[in-house]
């Protein structure tokens, strides 16, 4: 069998938060759903890995280098509706916030992203709600992964819900680059002088130089056609 996928949760800081009387009821509210993101979560999870696993049986390639998740905590939804000038409420949440569950997914090479998501995305019962190919079109600033939204159900006592889960797909050079600008970006209270955002700009380019060359060394050594699915 392969070697399982290192896993990563990453806890929120949903504790110690100073909450007002009037928004308690939000944050109580939110409770009764945070079970079903977390489960949305499982689901995904679940999907990739069997992915995975079948590609190393089937290829001795493992397209999945490691996994983070994270529901996003009461804190900052709260802080994302106000931000919107959304009513707080479970329905607004439920209709205008998709990334409550998130899921990071760290790829071994660019063509691993795509193939992951095909793959995910044409299962029966996933469906796309939105995808951004920040690869194909990167951000001003240099930023690059492949962002889908996707519905998954979760089948419960009574019902089956269908939830949203983020899913960033990146590769390990794109994670690298995106955890230091992040820090880089949240560290420095203002914003990042203009030659600092040109060396990184830099740096991304020369990682996305990199990737392309990785990806050609190993198309290099596999042959290309032993990692297609027949
Ligand atoms: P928000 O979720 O409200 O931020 O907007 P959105 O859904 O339009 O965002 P988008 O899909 O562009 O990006 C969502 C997530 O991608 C962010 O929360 C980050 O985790 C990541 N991300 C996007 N842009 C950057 C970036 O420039 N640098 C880094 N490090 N991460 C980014
Ligand atoms: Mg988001």
């Amino acid at each position: 069998m392969s070697n399982p996928i290192m896993q990563k949760e990453i806890k929120s800081d949903a504790s110690n938060i100073l909450v007002v009387k009037e928004d308690f009821k939000f944050f109580e509210e939110f409770k009764s759903v945070e079970q079903i993101y977390s489960a949305g979560i499982k689901e995904i999870k679940t999907k990739l890995e069997i992915l995975d696993d079948e590609f190393h049986i089937r290829y001795a390639h493992n397209p999945i280098h490691h996994m983070e998740w994270r529901l996003k905590s009461p804190h900052s939804i709260f802080d994302k509706l106000e931000r919107k000038n959304l009513p707080l409420n479970l329905d607004s949440i439920t209709d205008h916030i998709y990334d409550i569950a998130g899921i990071r997914v760290i790829c071994n090479y660019v063509k691993d992203i795509y193939r992951i998501a095909d793959l995910l995305t044409s299962q029966d019962d996933i469906t796309l709600i939105r995808i951004k190919d920040y690869i194909k079109h990167p951000k001003e600033n240099g930023y690059r992964s492949l962002h889908l939204v996707v519905e998954v159900p979760v089948f419960l006592a009574q019902e089956t819900q269908m939830v949203p889960v983020e899913i960033q797909i990146r590769t390990i050079a794109m994670d690298f680059w995106a955890s230091l600008e992040h820090q880089i970006r949240y560290k420095n209270e203002e914003e990042v002088p203009s030659d600092i955002r040109k060396r990184l700009l830099e740096c991304a380019e020369s990682i996305t130089e990199l990737d392309q060359e990785m990806q050609d060394i190993h198309n290099k050594i596999k042959g290309k056609q032993n990692l297609e699915l027949k």
